[in-house]
């Protein structure tokens, strides 16, 4: 990669502030890895839900610890990592941010000092282990303390993972649990996922393992999924055996000993053991006798393929068995993928907490989906392979666009697999995670990440044609009910499961199908998808798909009132009567699967109505303190305002004002929401991070520059650094200067590509196909500097009469 100005720099404050290094840890020393590790209480609870531990951008592998709760009623074991909860084990493979049930926690190792009794193998309350200290992270390396003494030190490749034990004086054991996953945090969750069945070996050596587990279930009730296995260690152990125990974990229509107690371990001396028809729990055991302390290092490869696939890994990407290698090699392909391709003044004026929460959002927001090309195992095609969109319901909104802009070669590989899916099993997911769509919250929104790649002109080896189709399926087939327990109504698998409705009476009506009101705004935008790529690919179709985006007028209630405004989006029933007696739009009866609206309340769904005033009046109200009623939980993260930042539905609302030529406005409330929730600092955004579609709100805050989902359209708000190149379209500039960034943050001019402007918006093709250059004249007043005509609303069929 190119050298960079920042290197001397770097350097000066290296001798200073920072311990030497065998590598340079480049930009990336400036990524927190523990933001949004917490919520408000110190706990997890209403945190980000984030992974911690070692990673690589996009990658399959995200090593880390799994734990325990400390309070099950408030328990947030998602990312695997809690401040509180004792570990359980360290395992391959996590998500990062999600909320509802926990997926993944797979193929874990754990290091014990003692397995006499009471140390039952298939009993984690026996041996799992509090944490002394803080734990360490940085990119691409973690370390914790465990209260046996054991310091645990690991880091990852893109399929494999390296991790460094050291064992005080004593008995040293490595427990090899196959059955190991993080469970419901609710116990008895109906979305819980449990292990299945597996196989497992001692390999030849006598130091190595290898076999498979098999997993069902976690939130989007995935069918089972299998991750083969092959680890070794670089020390032969005295004793290695394979054990076997009955599995008495809850396993809906699965095999196992109900309400047997936990059960204990068979050991052995053969080197392989199964699970067997019963789906008995496997792993081995591996010893070393009593001795002085030493350090124990182990490689671990995964593969949705093979055992040979998941070998190969640890050959082809962690060939050393120094855990700092490693460290290095994910350090420099963090920097050179991700972080060097942002650049910012790092001089003494430079204000640290906002470089920490640049590289920081940058990070969080390459943790997922995961590459998972060359291992897709349900068919063979040829295309790149993508899992772990979890979901296009939160990253449509505006992380897509980054990657459009920033990652331009991964995206389209993203969004070729998106189209293989689609292709191969039906429908293209919304949610997708251990090879299985789902789960649906809304509309089917990996339409409006292909409308943006192509309004945009993301073309390269993507097969527009069949994109195309992809969409017209989701727009027309009306996808079979899987009948998750979550909402037995419809598919919430994939597709849009109240297509029935929208077709028929363009409206989604609140007695034939759940979340009435948020499904309708949702399959409008999703319509729109459709018009906007059709343009191109079907322009017969566009008429008929604009027509239909109009349906969300379809549930206008005129007369609903509301903290003195009139008109509301409303339930409407099948036969065409506004059931709104008693309806309040500061309400979403619940906000989850059943009810109106999902994780949103009416009000943060209203579309621009009414003149310029109303409508202003209404974004006003959106901002005003302690108009809140309806009680968010921990999706609330304690806001009282209508908005609602800790979600996704309301990332655009700031900046809507500049639909009204009153940028400065936006700049306001949008910077007020970013310093007021944002921080470098565990409890560091308002909710979870969503695979970081939180992180990349921000980030586009920080450049001063906010997209339009399925328009080629971004709006100008206002810049955090004097001066930001970032490399984007593979290998442009797009420079961002605010000048007089000191004074205040509101805007008083901007010149794009030294051209005065007078909008406040601009177009992709502006800056983001060839570069560019944008330039903000900052200052401290509130000035209507834009003159020009208010950004482009091409969506709007009216349906009034
Ligand atoms: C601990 O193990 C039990 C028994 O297998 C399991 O039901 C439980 O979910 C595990 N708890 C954690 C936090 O992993
Ligand atoms: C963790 O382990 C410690 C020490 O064994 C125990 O006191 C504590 O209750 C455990 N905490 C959790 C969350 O399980
Ligand atoms: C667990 O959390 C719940 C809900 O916040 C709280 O009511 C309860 O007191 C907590 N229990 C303990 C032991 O802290
Ligand atoms: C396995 O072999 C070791 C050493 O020969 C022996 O001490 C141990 O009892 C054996 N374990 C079982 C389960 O047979
Ligand atoms: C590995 O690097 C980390 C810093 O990234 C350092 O803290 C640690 O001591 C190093 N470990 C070894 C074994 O050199
Ligand atoms: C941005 O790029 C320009 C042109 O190469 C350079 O002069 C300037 O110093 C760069 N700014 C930063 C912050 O790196
Ligand atoms: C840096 O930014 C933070 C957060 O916006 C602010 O609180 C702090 O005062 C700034 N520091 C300096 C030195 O300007
Ligand atoms: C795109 O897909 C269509 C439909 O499958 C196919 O007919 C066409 O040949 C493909 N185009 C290219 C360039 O591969
Ligand atoms: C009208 O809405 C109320 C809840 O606000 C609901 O209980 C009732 O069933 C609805 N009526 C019909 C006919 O669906
Ligand atoms: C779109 O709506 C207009 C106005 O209602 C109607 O005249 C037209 O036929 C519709 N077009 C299609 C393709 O449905
Ligand atoms: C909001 O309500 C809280 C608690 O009742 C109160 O302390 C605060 O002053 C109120 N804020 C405003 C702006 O009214």
């Amino acid at each position: 990669m190119h050298l960079h100005s920042f290197v001397p720099t770097l350097g000066i404050l290296s001798l200073v502030s920072r311990p030497v290094t065998a590598f340079d840890e480049g930009l990336s020393q400036y990524v927190n890895p523990f933001i949004g590790s917490e919520g408000p209480d110190g706990t997890g609870f209403g945190g980000g839900d984030i992974f911690v531990g070692g990673a690589r951008p996009f990658g399959v592998a995200k090593v880390g610890i799994d734990s325990t709760a400390a309070n099950w009623s408030t328990a947030v074991l998602n990312g695997g990592w809690t401040p509180d909860g004792n570990v359980t084990g360290f395992s391959m493979m996590h998500e990062s941010g999600t909320g509802g049930a926990p997926k993944y926690g797979l193929i874990a190792q754990m290091p014990l000092t003692t397995v006499q009794t009471p140390v039952n193998v298939l009993d984690n309350t026996t041996y799992s282990q509090a944490r002394i200290g803080k734990d360490v992270a940085k990119v691409g390396y973690y370390k914790t303390r465990l209260q046996s003494g054991v310091d645990v030190e690991l880091s990852a490749s893109r399929h494999a993972g390296i991790l460094e034990y050291s064992f005080p004086e004593g008995e040293k054991h490595i427990l090899v649990d196959l059955s190991h996953v993080i469970p419901p945090c609710l116990p008895g969750d109906a979305d819980g996922q449990f292990f299945a069945g597996g196989e497992i070996q001692i390999e030849e050596d006598g130091k190595s393992y290898s076999g498979y587990g098999t997993y069902v279930g976690g939130w989007n009730n995935g069918a089972p999924f299998t991750v083969y296995v092959y680890g070794e260690f670089n020390n032969t152990p005295d004793e290695a055996q394979t054990y076997s125990g009955v599995n008495t974990d809850p396993m809906s229509r699965s095999q196992g000993l109900a309400n047997g107690g936990v059960s204990t371990p068979k050991f052995s001396n053969t080197t392989k053991t199964t699970s067997g028809p019963m789906n008995n729990r496997i792993g081995v055991l591996l010893s070393w006798n009593d001795g002085p302390a030493f350090r124990l290092a182990s490689r671990v490869g995964i593969s949705s393929i093979s055992v040979e696939r998941a070998r190969s890994y640890i050959k082809d990407e962690i060939s050393s068995w120094k855990l700092n290698d490693t460290v290095a090699d994910a350090v420099k392909e963090w920097n050179e993928d991700v972080f060097n391709k942002v650049q910012v003044p790092l001089d003494d004026s430079a204000n640290m907490t906002h470089v920490r929460l640049l590289y920081s959002s940058l990070y969080f927001m390459h943790l997922m989906p995961s590459d998972r090309t060359g291992e897709n195992p349900l068919w063979d095609s040829g295309e790149p392979y993508w899992d772990d969109f979890y979901t296009m319901w939160d990253i449509f909104r505006c992380t897509v666009s980054f990657y459009h802009i920033f990652q331009p070669k991964y995206y389209e590989s993203m969004i070729r697999s998106l189209i293989d899916i689609w292709k191969h099993a039906g429908f293209m997911p919304d949610g997708r995670s251990g090879n299985w769509n789902g789960l649906v919250q809304g509309g089917s929104d990996a339409d409006n990440v292909l409308a943006d790649a192509y309004v945009k002109g993301l073309r390269g080896s993507i097969n527009w044609t069949e994109g195309y189709a992809a969409m017209v399926k989701d727009a027309e087939v009306t996808p079979y009910n899987t009948f998750d327990p979550t909402d037995f109504t419809a598919s919430t698998k994939e597709g849009r499961g109240a297509l029935d409705d929208w077709k028929e009476l363009g409206y989604v009506s609140q007695d034939r199908n759940t979340r009435c009101i948020s499904r309708t705004v949702e399959y409008s935008l999703n319509d729109f998808s459709l018009a906007q790529v059709a343009k191109g690919e079907k322009p017969g179709d566009v008429e008929k798909y604009l027509n239909r985006s109009a349906g969300w007028q379809n549930i206008w209630g005129e007369n609903v009132q509301s903290l003195g405004f009139k008109g509301f989006l409303a339930p409407r029933l099948a036969d065409g009567r506004f059931n709104d007696s008693g309806y309040d739009p500061l309400l979403c009866y619940g906000c989850e699967w059943s009810d109106y609206t999902y994780e949103a309340i009416p009000w943060e769904f209203n579309s621009v109505y009414g003149g310029d005033e109303t409508f202003e009046a209404r974004l006003d109200m959106m901002f005003k303190p302690n108009m809140s009623k309806q009680n968010l939980g921990a999706n609330g993260a304690g806001i009282t305002t209508l908005i609602n930042i800790g979600n996704e539905p309301d990332f655009a609302t700031p900046y809507l004002y500049n639909y009204i030529n009153k940028q400065a406005k936006s700049v306001m409330q949008s910077r007020s929401l970013a310093d007021q929730y944002f921080k470098d600092a565990a409890y560091g955004i308002p909710g979870n991070s969503d695979a970081g579609a939180m992180n990349s709100w921000l980030l586009w805050q920080m450049l001063g520059i906010y997209p339009i989902v399925t328009q080629p359209v971004y709006l100008l708000s206002s810049p955090w650094f004097p001066d930001l190149n970032m490399t984007i379209n593979g290998d442009k500039t797009l420079r961002i200067r605010a000048y007089g960034l000191e004074e205040g943050f509101y805007v008083q001019g901007v010149k794009i590509n030294g051209e005065t402007w007078t909008r406040n918006w601009f177009e992709h093709a502006d800056v983001m196909v060839e570069g560019g250059t944008i330039e903000f004249e900052l200052g401290k007043e509130a000035k209507a500097w834009e003159k020009a005509e208010v950004p482009p609303s091409p969506g709007h069929v009216s349906l009034r009469r």
